[in-house]
């Protein structure tokens, strides 16, 4: 029987569960996008606490891809080097590291949510009194002011989308050396390769805008790129949002994600961790438990790929439902492993009958916790 606690193998890495920490911002780098001892204690925290797989936050490709200038980065070797223990520690307690990389694009250049997560100008008019730079964008005309206040923004000329393609291939290749196992392409949420698949931000109309073929073009040659040189025994994912929420207008929608996420398998993308919405303030979102699942299953339904599922998910029995009923291959639980560190523990007490086994899941150095 498969089910939430029950190991699984993707290319050659063998994940103890399929209990996924979902990619969280931390946004708690100094502006130099290197990881800090918040990184290591809170990656480290959810090891610790029985993920199968530990991913990183969002992680930005190339500097003009922060959405703040707290964000963490994978632009240079430097940073692949500060990431390093903790993919170790993480890999030390069981779990397996994973890392979201990941361009802004239009939604870079902001303050953090607790400083207003207002656009912040290149001249250091933040409310923090940071710098901020120009975003990078398929279609500048797509977007309305936000409260009067546009970023300055920049449309990705062809310069630009090769340069995009360059950093994810840099940043994969670093990932490897800082010791992650796993590798995942965000084209979710509006960030700059959803602004591309979508025709609500995407109005260009060279060879990357127009027909579905153009308006994919720039993931599909993303995945490749990073496929040719993430290892062959390790698996790449990539999150797409499944739809835009905007009924109302042509928008990317749950059909198109089916038709992408099969193109993308046949480049070599393992697992399709599906999201949605993030693109437009008029979203039209249903939220609550397991709202986003159905998109998961459609896409498990219609697409050649393993799917994940992400949104809601609060309870273990809830996560164990999904993977058993077949709806998802892996459940990523983002808020529940911010209240609950150690939500995987907490998975493995409630559902595993053998009180050995579950014992064995906690770490040794917390084990009487558990003993009688
Ligand atoms: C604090 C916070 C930061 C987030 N940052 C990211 C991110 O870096 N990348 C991403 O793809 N999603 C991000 N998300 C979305 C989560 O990964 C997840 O998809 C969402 O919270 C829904 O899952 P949940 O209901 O289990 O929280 C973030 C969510 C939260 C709450």
């Amino acid at each position: 029987m498969t089910d939430l606690l029950s190991s699984v193998s993707l290319r050659d890495v063998e994940l103890p569960n399929r209990i996924v920490v979902s990619p969280m911002c931390q946004y708690s780098c100094e502006p130099d996008g290197t990881a800090t001892e918040w990184h290591r204690v809170h990656l480290g925290s959810r090891a610790v606490g029985g993920a199968g797989v530990v991913m990183t936050e969002a992680t930005a490709v190339d500097p003009v891809g922060r959405i703040t200038p707290h964000d963490l980065g994978i632009w240079s070797d430097e940073h692949a080097t500060a990431l390093e223990p903790i993919t170790e520690f993480v890999r030390d307690q069981g779990g397996v590291p994973g890392i979201q990389l990941a361009h802004a694009g239009h939604k870079a250049s902001k303050e953090r949510p607790w400083e207003g997560h207002v656009p912040i100008q290149p001249d250091g008019t933040g409310p923090s009194g940071a710098s901020g730079w120009e975003v990078l964008t398929p279609s500048p005309e797509a977007y309305p002011p936000f409260d009067g206040e546009r970023p300055a923004m920049k449309k990705a000329d062809q310069d630009d989308i090769e340069g995009v393609i360059d950093a994810y291939r840099g940043a994969a290749e670093r990932s490897l050396e800082a010791g992650f196992e796993i590798a995942e392409i965000h084209a979710a949420h509006g960030y700059l390769l959803h602004e591309f698949l979508s025709p609500v931000t995407n109005h260009r109309e060279d060879d990357y805008g127009g027909s579905f073929e153009n308006r994919t073009r720039l993931v599909r040659e993303i995945a490749s790129a990073v496929r040719e040189v993430w290892p062959d025994d390790k698996p790449l994912f990539v999150r797409l949002s499944g739809t835009d929420w905007l009924d109302d207008r042509e928008s990317w929608d749950i059909d198109q994600t089916v038709r992408l996420a099969d193109d993308l398998a046949a480049l070599g993308v393992d697992l399709v961790d599906v999201s949605s919405g993030g693109l437009h303030p008029e979203q039209a979102v249903p939220g609550g438990p397991n709202f986003q699942v159905p998109l998961a299953e459609r896409v498990r339904e219609g697409a050649d790929v393993a799917v994940g599922t992400v949104g809601g998910v609060t309870e273990p029995e809830q996560a164990d439902a999904l993977v058993r009923n077949g709806r998802a291959d892996l459940v990523f639980v983002g808020r529940e492993f911010l209240r609950d560190p150690y939500f995987g523990l907490r998975a493995a007490g409630d559902l595993e009958r053998d009180p050995e086994a579950v014992r064995d899941q906690w770490p040794a150095q917390y084990r009487r916790a558990v003993q009688r």
